[in-house]
């Protein structure tokens, strides 16, 4: 792509040559000759059923310019000396969402398939437009934008992201803000997981304990250290006109707002309001708000009084949140607590259930049954399948994509949200990096770079075309143990959300890293002129040492941790090891060019990554010239050796002399200070 807008810049005589910074790429992108200069008297010309759409568009413009565009509807023949036209053309050869955009030095056209299509045309508009609050916007100068013929069309109808408000509470200001940076990549599906062990946030009227006691928590873990407790309370909801008002908000964007309410587990804030919902007759039963993250035993009772409460749940649910799927949540329910009641091993026995998870898959299927008299479809993580998975329910894969293949088996729907590729609460760069800005900066763990959100196919898991159209989409997923605040999730959110966007929105054949990277460059300057906290994109580690040298070694590496990283020039980067070291276990570096001089080398090992430090206790420096003798430099003290290498070394090891139960870590092998 990038080279078509290089040849398309030299061929208008733009002087840029910078790709169009639009992300999501759109499906079919042609530069065109000359520019539309967008000025001060652009107006927009309206198809009065895209109304709202334009109200928004106008409200984004005024905006950047600081003045509201004059507007027409189509009908009314007013001359307009510059115009940005908005129509809807359902005879378009496109799929819902569907637009063509185009930019010629008269006139800007966008078509849409639909609303939805109309809308996301004038995001990309505005995606090639300065950012707000941008210098450009100062002196009222027309802007130029290239010409160019946009046709583009959504990969998936399920775009979406997932916001934890159960372990932290966002005002409502922010969840709007998080929709409307939602709606400029694109993005369609707000999935928000609104109950929690660690707090309930949803207002339901027939049941207010779920507010007044399930919302409130006595402690939170700090950042830096999540087996501890700030002894602070901590809590909040949503009432219903605040959902009401989230949800038309949304609406509006073309944001459908898809609630989640966990059960039968992650339930225990909706437990200690209603101790009778759970598994009361169970020894030592005494259900609070929980306080630390993690999962934990209070799970709901498969009573009949627990599904009239759900029903009235998800009834008044059903009455706020118009989307066709409901989120029964269905993840991480431990079944020790129904091992331990009677009256849950009774109704096993009457119910012919062979064993807890098929009693789960009971319970999701009563819960299914409800769903369907109110016309919505049920939605749950990938542990709804356990003890058989219902034939209409859609399956979120979280764990294993194993879990999609089993569903799209079965002919269910899948969306993918898989932790390998979309759990956003994952270190964007090395956990130590991160940790080193400071203990806000903390992470569940794990390491999901953006490059490696970008690779993502979420078809892959599919055998033929049929399956493939079981695949719904894929989602982002905020969890939010450590997002205390807004400033923090969009930390989390981007950019990553803008290759995720991608992901979901561009054809698999277009899509390339590098060019992303570029155009996310262009993006940036909209995320800074929105005053978004985002991270900044660092290199994602390579997997290869700075100068082609090869590292081996007997140990193997931990989780997200590459053997090179010892010697590739990074000090965020280590070399970790995954286990207990044993004598004579070693990293050698075969250097790619012996050295030309006596050189000196350091090696420091441990680090904060690990709880323990990761120093080498007992070990030794070596140096060969051959590859068969080694001299030693050094014995390791306090985890460091230096020493001087002879003209001549080809390879360089770190020897262990003795057992040690702690891990190894290794930053950097340095030659000469380097
Ligand atoms: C999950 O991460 N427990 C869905």
């Amino acid at each position: 792509m990038k080279s078509l807008f290089v040849s398309a810049a030299a061929l208008t005589g733009l002087v840029s040559a910078d790709p169009l910074p639009l992300i999501p790429l759109p499906a079919s992108v042609k530069p065109m000759e000359g520019a539309f200069e967008f000025s001060p008297v652009t107006a927009i010309r309206f198809d009065r059923t895209v109304t709202k759409e334009m109200e928004l568009f106008a409200a984004d413009l005024k905006a950047r310019t600081g003045a509201a565009p004059k507007t027409a509807a189509e009908e009314l023949r007013i001359m307009l000396q510059s115009e940005i036209r908005l129509d809807v053309d359902a005879s378009l050869d496109l799929p819902a969402g569907g637009y063509t955009l185009d930019i010629s030095p008269k006139t800007v056209v966008v078509k849409g398939k639909d609303a939805a299509g109309v809308f996301y045309g004038t995001r990309t508009i505005l995606q090639l437009l300065p950012a707000l609050g941008s210098e450009a916007w100062k002196d009222g100068a027309p802007e130029r934008l290239q010409a160019v013929e946009i046709k583009d069309q959504p990969r998936f109808a399920w775009r979406g992201m997932m916001l934890d408000v159960g372990r932290h509470f966002y005002p409502v200001e922010d969840i709007k803000r998080l929709i409307d940076w939602m709606a400029f990549h694109k993005l369609n599906n707000f999935h928000w997981h609104l109950t929690e062990d660690q707090g309930w946030r949803i207002e339901i009227k027939k049941y207010p304990k779920l507010t007044s006691v399930g919302a409130w928590r006595d402690s939170s873990p700090p950042y830096g250290n999540r087996n501890s407790d700030d002894g602070v309370r901590y809590g909040g909801f949503y009432t219903q006109e605040q959902i009401k008002d989230v949800v038309a908000y949304a609406t509006a964007r073309h944001i459908t707002i898809i609630p989640e309410i966990e059960m039968p587990g992650h339930a225990a804030a909706a437990i200690a309001a209603y101790p009778e919902l759970g598994n009361s007759d169970i020894p030592g039963y005494a259900p609070k708000v929980m306080t630390r993250w993690g999962v934990h035993p209070y799970i709901f009772a498969p009573k009949e009084e627990t599904f009239r409460f759900l029903q009235d749940v998800l009834g008044e649910v059903c009455e706020l949140f118009p989307s066709k799927f409901i989120h029964i949540g269905g993840d991480e329910a431990p079944k020790t607590q129904w091992k331990q009641s009677k009256y849950a091993q009774d109704l096993m026995k009457r119910e012919g259930l062979k064993n807890e998870e098929e009693l789960q898959s009971w319970f999701v299927r009563q819960i299914g049954k409800y769903l369907e008299s109110k016309g919505r479809r049920l939605i749950g993580w990938d542990e709804i399948q356990e003890g058989g998975l219902p034939k209409t329910a859609t399956m979120m894969v979280w764990r294993d994509a194993k879990w999609a293949k089993h569903a799209l088996s079965l002919g269910n729907d899948v969306v993918m949200a898989t932790t390998s590729h979309t759990y956003f609460d994952y270190y964007q760069a090395p956990g130590a990096s991160e940790m080193a800005k400071g203990k806000e900066f903390e992470c569940i763990g794990g390491m999901l770079p953006i490059e490696k959100v970008y690779s993502y196919n979420p078809t892959f898991v599919a055998e033929n075309a049929a399956q493939e159209k079981q695949i719904l989409g894929t989602q982002a997923q905020l969890w939010t143990e450590y997002g205390k605040d807004m400033k923090k999730v969009e930390y989390m959110a981007f950019p990553r959300i803008a290759a995720l966007a991608e992901v979901a929105w561009t054809p698999v054949a277009l899509k390339n890293y590098d060019d992303f990277s570029s155009r996310l460059t262009g993006l940036i300057k909209h995320y800074d002129g929105g005053k978004l906290n985002y991270a900044k994109p660092v290199p994602a580690p390579k997997k290869e040492t700075k100068d082609g040298s090869v590292i081996q070694s007997s140990l193997d590496l931990y989780e997200g941790h590459f053997i090179e990283s010892a010697f590739d020039g990074r000090q965020d980067t280590f070399f970790w090891a995954n286990r207990a070291l044993k004598k004579d276990d070693d990293v050698t570096l075969k250097l790619k060019s012996p050295l030309a001089a006596a050189t000196a080398v350091e090696v420091v090992t441990g680090g904060p990554a690990s709880r323990n430090g990761d120093k080498l206790e007992s070990g030794v420096l070596e140096a060969s010239t051959d590859g068969s003798t080694w001299t030693k430099l050094a014995d390791f003290k306090d985890g460091k050796a230096s020493g001087t290498a002879a003209a001549g070394t080809k390879q360089l090891r770190v020897r262990v002399t003795a057992p040690q139960e702690n891990w190894l870590i290794i930053h950097e092998i340095l030659l000469g200070g380097k």
